[in-house]
């Protein structure tokens, strides 16, 4: 019954999705190119860019569900963590929007909603399951019990998973963001050619800053004997960090599943968008017996149809939030 408008701006997309009774008819994702030009994003201009494309992208998600303004439910929207400048555009426009038309708000957690993104689509997880969600500012291992239930049982001391991928690609001189690039190249180039420090860290965390170290020893010190080794084996560089980092990733995941008995495993997150990841869970799980889950591609990188999936639970709880409700550039899990 309900349909949720839901927004997205915690980054450098601006993203409106309808979910109409518990299925997404909308999904729209405007992606801001002038990042690539500084190597990262720049908040300033990454909110400035929200607020150009804020208004044309609710209407052409309302357009392509074939809805009007007065048809809605609830709006949804993430309240953080993220950007506080590009939040700010998003938690706004849902507050005006819902007192405009006197709708309830429901707010998201960024983190929870990669998670819930799962519950899209068929095949949706059973309860508990783990969930790795490696993004471009996280990377967490989640035991899942329930839709808001969720504990952290790992997560990294320093960098994401995401990150280490993005700095490892502006130091091979590849634009912004540098993971899907990455991927491309790893996928002609030799993953087993270059190997890197694994980090030793405990439990079920991670580290990834002295990985990106290690790369910069490793390029510098290439460099010295051939100035063009970063061009010339670009391939085999790619697929090897792709590798080193896929497998970090895998061991502790692994460990936690043993740990915690548990056989339904999803990914979530941009990097679960890496192809090199996708393939090797699979791999794993064929020889350890668990249940995969992982995320189509448009739901892996940040978009409107997680947080309205999430929105669409919350209001059959009936969680909403009020208008005093403000964006948090870190929240609480
Ligand atoms: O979840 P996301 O879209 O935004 C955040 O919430 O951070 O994740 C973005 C991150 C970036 O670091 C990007 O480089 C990485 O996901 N990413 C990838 C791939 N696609 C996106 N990393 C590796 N391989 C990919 N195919
Ligand atoms: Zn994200």
């Amino acid at each position: 019954m309900p349909v949720i408008l839901a927004i997205e701006s915690s980054c450098d997309e601006t993203s409106v999705a309808i979910c109409n009774n518990g299925k997404i008819t909308a999904n729209v994702i405007a992606n801001q190119t002038i990042h690539q030009n500084y190597g990262g994003v720049i908040p300033e201009l990454a909110s400035r860019v929200h607020q150009q494309n804020i208004i044309p992208v609710v209407h052409q998600a309302l357009g392509d569900s074939g809805l009007s303004k007065s048809e809605v439910s609830a709006v949804a929207f993430t309240q953080g963590p993220g950007l506080l400048g590009s939040l700010l555009v998003g938690v706004s426009f849902a507050k005006s929007f819902a007192l405009a038309l006197g709708l309830p708000l429901i707010s998201v957690n960024h983190m929870h909603a990669h998670i819930l993104a799962h519950f899209i689509e068929e095949p949706r997880p059973d309860f508990p399951f783990l969930c790795l969600t490696v993004s471009g500012g996280h990377t967490q291992i989640v035991l899942v019990k329930s839709y808001f239930d969720m504990q952290i049982v790992g997560e990294t001391l320093d960098d994401a998973a995401g990150e280490a991928f993005d700095k490892t690609a502006k130091l091979l001189n590849l634009p912004y963001p540098g993971g899907p690039l990455i991927d491309k190249y790893a996928q002609q180039g030799d993953g087993r050619k270059y190997q890197f420090g694994v980090p030793q860290i405990k439990d079920f965390d991670y580290s990834f800053s002295g990985f990106k170290t290690s790369i910069l020893y490793f390029i510098r010190s290439k460099e010295q004997e051939d100035p063009d080794f970063v061009a010339k084996h670009l391939n085999d560089i790619c697929a090897s960090v792709q590798h080193s980092i896929v497998q970090i990733l895998l061991n502790k995941l692994k460990l936690a599943a043993k740990h915690f008995g548990i056989k339904e495993i999803a990914i979530a997150g941009g990097v679960s968008a890496n192809s090199g990841l996708r393939r090797e869970l699979q791999n794993v799980a064929d020889q350890l017996g668990w249940n995969v889950y992982i995320p189509a591609f448009q739901y892996c990188t940040d978009n409107a149809a997680m947080i309205a999936i999430a929105g669409h639970f919350k209001y059959m709880e009936g969680k909403f939030t009020d208008q005093r409700v403000a964006p948090l550039s870190r929240m609480e899990f």
